[in-house]
């Protein structure tokens, strides 16, 4: 029997892999949201226009195709034919994805394309507005948060482990408590906990502890 599930929290919270690993758990698709708007923002980027040019950059994320294609090993980012799923990581994308995040136009366009993604169940979707806006009926939501220092942390080793470390502990601190601020603070849909999910704090977790807790949601 397929069913829904939403995961949502601040960034590095360890959303991804978890959702991942959940929905290769149960042969379910997982779809990161957060990569749709990175894609906007790569666009953006490329066509040389401004983060704040509000109606430019709605008019061009209207005419773009967005592809997710599931993958073992992760989600693939396809923009108009372009293999894009390396470079909405790098630290000029994610400088800008949380003010494009917050056009009105933006979210009712990928919000519509994300609700599309969910009719055929089975899905486990990550964000920030999944348990809220995108997939109010999901049948499990999870709202997970780590501290700041934690996500910090995590996001510092992943860098390292990858060879991409560009940015200090502390600026990498301080780039996740701005990040939180900008999604908590929007106008339109802004990073809440759905009062029907369930909170979980990883500060002290491991993936594995987190997956088999919400697989065991799965079972209730
Ligand atoms: O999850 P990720 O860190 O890749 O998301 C990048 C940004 O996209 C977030 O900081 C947030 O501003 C935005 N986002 C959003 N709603 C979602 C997913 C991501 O506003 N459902």
């Amino acid at each position: 029997e397929k069913f829904n599930i939403a995961i949502d929290g601040p960034a590095g919270a360890g959303k991804s892999t978890i959702a991942r690993l959940v929905a290769g758990a149960l042969g379910f698709v997982y779809v990161d949201t957060g990569a749709m708007y990175r894609a906007v923002t790569w666009k953006v980027q490329q066509e040389g226009l401004l983060p704040d040019q509000e109606q430019e950059v709605a008019a061009l994320a209207n005419r773009m195709q967005i592809e997710l294609i599931p993958r073992e090993e992760g989600q693939q980012v396809i923009v108009d034919g372009v293999d894009v799923t390396k470079e909405i990581r790098t630290t000029a994308i994610t400088d800008h994805v949380s003010q494009i995040a917050s056009y009105g136009a933006i979210r009712q366009l990928l919000v519509t394309l994300q609700k599309q993604m969910a009719i055929s169940k089975g899905v486990v979707m990550d964000g920030r507005d999944i348990g809220t806006h995108v997939m109010p009926d999901a049948e499990i939501k999870v709202f997970l948060t780590a501290s700041v220092k934690e996500r910090a942390e995590r996001r510092f080793k992943e860098m390292q482990n990858s060879g991409t470390c560009t940015l200090t502990l502390s600026e990498l601190e301080q780039d996740i408590a701005r990040r939180d601020q900008l999604d908590q603070d929007r106008e339109i849909s802004p990073l809440r906990r759905a009062h029907d999910a369930v909170l979980m704090d990883s500060t002290s977790m491991t993936i594995e502890e987190v997956v088999d807790e919400i697989l065991g949601l799965c079972k209730d």
